[in-house]
């Protein structure tokens, strides 16, 4: 039997045995990856180990990309670092990417990634890859170079983050969609050292972490990858945790790419 022909209850069972999910995933017209946890239509924290759920990532993405790439990705190579059940992929592969490669330190998530790649009829998920590996591995994955990467989500999960970001980077060509927490309410310029459980399936695997104290603190750094230009998409405050915020940066290492972005600020020219 093809696997699309499995029923939503079939889907059902295998997602909650793959469980818990944070990225929900369109599978079939009438599956998501969120609806055994949300029957009710209320996202059940409890039921999925106290993971969000999140249900806007792929339209997110899609409106992140669109901009920068009007035409769509066709003839484009997409990295997704710590892509977790692959949501950028599928969403890139949407936009006709001619390759993409998701990776995870965690095998919980790339089951999950390769079970959607599987299953998901409502897009094709031909010329994706996904595998477990390490950021810090990546030079010595033998890598083609990437067109646009994904740095979401993981930079604030590491005990090196500047290394990490300087691998990824080394990969891209063109674009880097960078976006991770941060701290709110302190000086900007500066990497605030905290702790964090490994355990967690969410977290990083060393338990030391980095937040930055604000937009600011990115500006070196991305200068000295070789981004020619950089946009502050946005810098906001965590409505629940006051102390955190999110960070979320989009940088070009070619000229013109990020002019559809021309209504968000320069990152470089962020006043002091
Ligand atoms: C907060 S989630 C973000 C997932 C995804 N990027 C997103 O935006 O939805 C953090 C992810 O980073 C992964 N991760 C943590 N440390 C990593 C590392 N050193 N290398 C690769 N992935 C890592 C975790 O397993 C988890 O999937």
């Amino acid at each position: 039997m093809s696997q699309h022909l499995k029923t939503p209850a079939q889907l059902a069972d295998e997602v909650r045995n793959l469980g818990p999910w944070h990225q929900a995933i369109q599978i079939t017209p009438d599956f998501n990856t969120s609806d055994p946890y949300s029957a009710t239509g209320e996202l059940n924290r409890k039921q999925n180990q106290n993971i969000s759920l999140l249900t806007t990532l792929y339209e997110g993405f899609l409106d992140t990309v669109r901009p920068l790439y009007p035409e769509g990705l066709a003839g484009k190579k997409f990295l997704d670092c710590a892509c977790n059940a692959g949501v950028y992929c599928f969403a890139a592969r949407e936009l006709e990417a001619e390759f993409s490669f998701g990776f995870d330190i965690r095998e919980h998530w790339i089951k999950q990634a390769r079970w959607v790649q599987a299953h998901r009829t409502v897009s094709p998920t031909d010329r994706i890859e996904f595998d477990i590996c390490d950021v810090y591995d990546l030079p010595r994955r033998g890598l083609p170079m990437f067109d646009l990467t994904m740095f979401k989500g993981i930079f604030y999960h590491l005990p090196d983050p500047i290394t990490a970001l300087k691998h990824a980077s080394d990969l891209t060509r063109e674009v880097l969609i960078f976006n991770t927490q941060a701290t709110w309410g302190k000086p900007d310029g500066y990497l605030k050292p905290g702790s964090e459980d490994i355990r967690s399936l969410m977290s990083g695997a060393y338990g030391l972490n980095w937040r930055p104290t604000g937009p600011r603190t990115m500006i070196p750094v991305f200068s000295w990858l070789g981004f020619k230009e950089a946009r502050l998409i946005f810098y906001r405050q965590n409505p629940t945790h006051p102390d955190l915020g999110r960070l979320e940066v989009v940088a070009s290492k070619v000229e013109g790419l990020l002019d559809g972005l021309a209504q968000y600020p320069s990152l470089y020219d962020l006043p002091e």
